[in-house]
């Protein structure tokens, strides 16, 4: 098993992914419900089984941690090596023809994040992070933006599905921050927020109650990236945290000033 081919095997599943993604965009697909404003697409679900399966081909020992849990009789924690896998993120901008959302594959192996890889089918911008190697956007290297005052940073974030039964839903953090920073920007899929801190196209992000599936492959990449990924208390987080804030370093005690008040996840 070879650094290089993981890698390999983790770009090619994302891009088989985007393509099924760019096929269906274009000629439609059947949408469900998971919850009153939570989506899910025929092509989540064909995504998944197309970058399980792949992965698989090549790793059939490996555990797998996917959103729609199709491979749930295969899926285990317990392994040394274990694929964390959004296969769509951004279903309810996908579901509206908004033409923003990535594929996200991250790999753990002994409970460490060692490659992330985040796909954007419109824009063919392939992301991808290895630790202690840098991360990268088709080929070029990343790093985060200089800006060093909250005031002159664009940031980005987003909410929980269940925003309306629970008040711990960034509501009162978006109010402060949007009177804090120069301008705040919900794009609507968490990989990439990551991504685009990482390449200094947004300064800094920071969300709750997101699942390990959304964060695992972009905290990677925007720390190879020289940038900072912590809970809303500074601590560094890995993938299963409910609290992430990331930035280029410079802004982060601010964003962290910020973010202390208002209502937070218990778990
Ligand atoms: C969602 C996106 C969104 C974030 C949501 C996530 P999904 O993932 O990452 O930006 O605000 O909380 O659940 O459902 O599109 O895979
Ligand atoms: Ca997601
Ligand atoms: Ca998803």
């Amino acid at each position: 098993m070879s650094w290089d081919q993981l890698l390999d095997v983790a770009i090619k599943a994302a891009r088989r992914a985007g393509e099924l993604q760019l096929r269906y965009f274009q000629k439609g697909f059947k949408v469900e419900y998971k919850g009153e404003i939570n989506l899910v697409t025929e092509v989540d679900k064909l995504c998944e089984q197309e970058i399980v399966e792949y992965i698989r081909s090549h790793y059939p020992d490996h555990g797998v941690l996917t959103e729609e849990g199709l491979f749930e009789g295969v899926s285990h924690t317990d392994v040394p090596c274990l694929w964390i896998i959004d296969p769509l993120d951004g279903t309810t901008n996908y579901a509206h023809g908004y033409p923003v959302f990535s594929v996200s594959i991250a790999l753990q192996v002994r409970g460490e994040l060692v490659l992330g890889v985040v796909f954007d089918p419109t824009r063919d911008e392939l992301f991808w992070g290895f630790k202690g190697k840098g991360s990268y956007l088709n080929g070029e290297r990343l790093r985060v933006s200089r800006t060093s005052r909250l005031s002159k940073g664009l940031l980005a974030t987003g909410f929980p599905y269940d925003l309306k039964e629970d008040p711990v839903n960034n509501l009162d953090h978006f109010n402060r921050m949007i009177m804090k920073a120069q301008a705040i920007r919900r794009g609507g899929s968490a990989a990439l927020d990551l991504c685009y801190v990482a390449a200094g196209r947004l300064d800094g992000f920071w969300e709750l109650k997101l699942s390990p599936w959304d964060i695992a492959a972009g905290i990677l990449i925007v720390r190879e990236a020289f940038g900072r990924v912590t809970d809303f208390d500074g601590h560094p987080i890995g993938p299963y945290s409910r609290e992430v804030v990331a930035s280029n370093g410079l802004i982060h005690e601010e964003m962290l000033e910020v973010l202390r008040y208002g209502k937070r996840p218990t778990t």
